[in-house]
């Protein structure tokens, strides 16, 4: 679906479709320049990176393995529970191999300060981050993120894989959740 079809549940559109694919082939185009003559796996981080990490990977014109991993890190609602669990873990064994971890957000930070420290203590041959959108707050947690589509304000977003309650995540743009949905 596309923003018209939620408009009452929206403030306002934070990026189109268009955009979002414009943005992804130019990070598309740095992994590419960066990771040149290497093996390349990309670990999506479920379940809300799903678009980001299938648009991205259709977009890079080179060889790149996918794994996946499920964590928990938010209830139901729109706050942090501050735990993080693995729920799904890779299939992978990245002992020796360059890994970009793919996310849609980082909020506070902590589920992916705590995922890449995990990853990192496998003995992959790198962890570098790849997230479609940063939250200023992450700038309070050390996650080190070397691709960033945008640093957007501190609001709820939902769409193109980010979800309220489970829905919104096939909305095609990336939209700020009104407030009168979750009070
Ligand atoms: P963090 O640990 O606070 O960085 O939270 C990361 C996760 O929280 C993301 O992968 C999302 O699943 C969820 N999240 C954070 N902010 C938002 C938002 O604005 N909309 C939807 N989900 C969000
Ligand atoms: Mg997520």
């Amino acid at each position: 679906m596309d923003s018209s079809h939620v408009e009452n549940d929206l403030v306002n559109v934070l990026f189109t479709e268009e955009q979002i694919q414009a943005r992804l082939k130019e990070l598309a185009r740095d992994i590419e320049r960066d990771y040149e003559g290497e093996d390349l796996l990309i670990v999506g981080v479920l379940r809300g990176a799903v678009m980001v990490m299938a648009d991205i990977a259709r977009s890079l014109s080179r060889h790149v393995e996918m794994d996946w991993m499920a964590v928990s890190s938010y209830g139901s609602g729109t706050k942090s529970s501050g735990v993080v669990r693995i729920l799904k873990d890779l299939d992978t064994d990245i002992s020796g191999r360059h890994v970009v971890v793919v996310d849609e957000i980082i909020d506070t930070g902590l589920t992916l300060s705590w995922l890449t420290s995990n990853l990192s203590s496998r003995n992959p041959a790198s962890v570098e981050i790849c997230t479609l959108l940063r939250k200023p707050e992450a700038l309070q947690m050390p996650v080190d993120v070397k691709y960033v589509g945008w640093d957007i304000p501190n609001e709820f977003v939902v769409g193109y894989g980010l979800d309220y309650k489970e829905r919104y995540r096939n909305l095609r743009d990336i939209g700020t959740l009104a407030p009168h949905v979750y009070s």
